[in-house]
């Protein structure tokens, strides 16, 4: 069964967009499993560039069915307004399958999300303020409101009320706002119904239906591991599984239903938001990574924060995606740099770690240790071979293919799809 996972091995933004662009042409169903509106995938087809937040990128193909999995939560007036944008500029959404299952982001979910971050001051997360947490907190907590819910009325507004009542009290006594009102939010959540309606089905059956006709399935991941609610650096983290084994839960598919688990992974790490970060370059060399890969987060614009390649993060994304590749992105940004850095070990107390620490205190307080490699000084954007690469570049992607104990099988050279080396050899 031809299905393939695309992960993000480290914070987000790993260029994941690109790469689902690139694979397009060979895919016949695009899926999204977790995450929501959170994820910012940035798609340049020619001379356009589209940021897609909630659709999979697989959207913007006719011959692709795309889908929204029982693992994504869905903010439907966000939803409606990127297939609103997308048709204006002639890309049919008709092909969209939205799963019944999915939970919806509430009006109160994105005030919480912002009032929460507000209550932590210091200690805040830096979230999206999309509302990703709170749905997924009432998602676990058995109160949240599913897709299926906007097609019946009755059911909806009796979930409504009974959340309604919570949530007021917690707007009104713990973070002294207004209360939100029942009817305003009945009638905007059930217009979207109305338009949805269509677009929403069993996507477990759909997506077994293609795996079953031999067809090619592509799992789009959101985020990236060290976002992964159980394995990243939590609390800094998102609140669902960006990992590849979420996306059996996620899309309702068991692990035998994927036989390549690719890993996209920039050539140096960045992360938005708050949360530690053992190989974050704050001088001048950040600022250079921030400049030339143009590091500013697709959804809320945020500069990114940037670092060196970080070995440890690599293997350990290695084994909890059980990656079979590594497409190796962004490493064009490195190209003006005397030195590389890769940290392949930190160190804490005296103790040396080459794998993920066991306790959070170790990574909050961890220093990275460093090797370093003589940097290729020339523009690599126009490589389209391995052979075109300088020697220096070829040595650096060996050297973390070795640390990451996994094959880098492409390597991205510029934001453009052309901009791609496919590596044989
Ligand atoms: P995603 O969330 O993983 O899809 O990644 P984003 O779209 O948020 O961020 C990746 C950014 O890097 C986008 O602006 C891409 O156009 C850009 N990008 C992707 N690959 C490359 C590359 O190899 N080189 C450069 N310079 N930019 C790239
Ligand atoms: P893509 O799919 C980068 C980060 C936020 C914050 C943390 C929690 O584009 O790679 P949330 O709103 O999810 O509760 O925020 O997670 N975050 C991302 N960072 N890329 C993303 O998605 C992200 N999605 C969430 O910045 O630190
Ligand atoms: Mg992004």
């Amino acid at each position: 069964m031809p299905g393939i996972a695309l992960v993000g091995t480290q914070w987000g933004d790993e260029g994941k967009g690109k790469v689902t662009h690139l694979m397009a042409d060979q895919m016949d169903m695009v899926v999204r499993y977790s995450g929501g509106n959170n994820a910012g995938h940035t798609v340049i087809v020619g001379e356009e560039t589209f940021k897609l937040h909630l659709l999979p990128a697989g959207i913007l193909y006719s011959h692709i069915v795309p889908v929204i999995g029982p693992g994504v939560v869905v903010d439907p007036k966000v939803l409606l307004d990127e297939m609103d944008r997308l048709e204006a500029r002639g890309v049919s959404t008709s092909r969209l399958v939205i799963s019944s299952n999915a939970h919806v982001i509430m009006p109160y979910h994105r005030e919480l999300d912002a009032l929460i971050e507000r209550r932590l001051g210091k200690l805040k997360l830096g979230t999206t303020k999309r509302g990703i947490g709170p749905a997924y907190s009432d998602k676990a907590s058995r109160i949240g409101i599913r897709i299926q819910d906007l097609l019946d009325p009755k059911i909806f507004m009796a979930k409504l009320e009974i959340n309604l009542r919570e949530k007021n009290l917690l707007l009104t006594k713990i973070y002294g706002r207004l209360p939100m009102k029942m009817d305003a939010i009945l009638e905007e959540y059930l217009g979207f119904a109305d338009r949805l309606t269509p677009h929403i089905t069993d996507t477990v059956t759909v997506v077994h239906e293609a795996l079953e006709a031999g067809k090619n399935v592509l799992f789009e991941g959101a985020q990236g591991t060290m976002l992964d609610l159980d394995h990243g650096t939590y609390p800094f983290v998102t609140s669902s599984n960006p990992v590849a084994g979420g996306l059996c839960a996620g899309a309702g598919v068991g692990p035998k239903a994927v036989d390549r688990i690719i890993g996209v992974t920039k050539a140096y790490v960045t992360r938005v938001g708050e949360g530690p970060f053992p190989s974050e370059d704050r001088g001048s060399d950040g600022l250079e990574m921030v400049n030339r890969g143009k590091e500013y987060g697709a959804t809320t614009g945020r500069q990114r924060r940037c670092g060196w390649f970080d070995a440890v993060i690599g293997r350990y994304a290695t084994r909890l995606n059980s990656l079979t590749e590594i497409f190796l992105t962004k490493v064009d940004v490195l190209s003006s740099f005397d030195t590389i850095k890769i940290c392949t070990a930190y160190e804490y107390n005296g103790q040396k770690y080459e794998n993920f620490p066991p306790h959070q205190t170790i990574f909050h307080k961890a220093k990275p240790i460093f090797e370093e490699m003589p940097g290729w000084r020339t523009d690599i954007s126009g490589a389209r071979t391995w052979d075109d690469l300088p020697e220096k570049a070829q040595n650096y992607i060996r050297r973390l293919e070795e640390l990451c104990d996994v094959p880098v099988t492409d390597i991205s050279v510029g934001p453009e799809a052309t901009e791609t080396v496919a590596r044989r050899g």
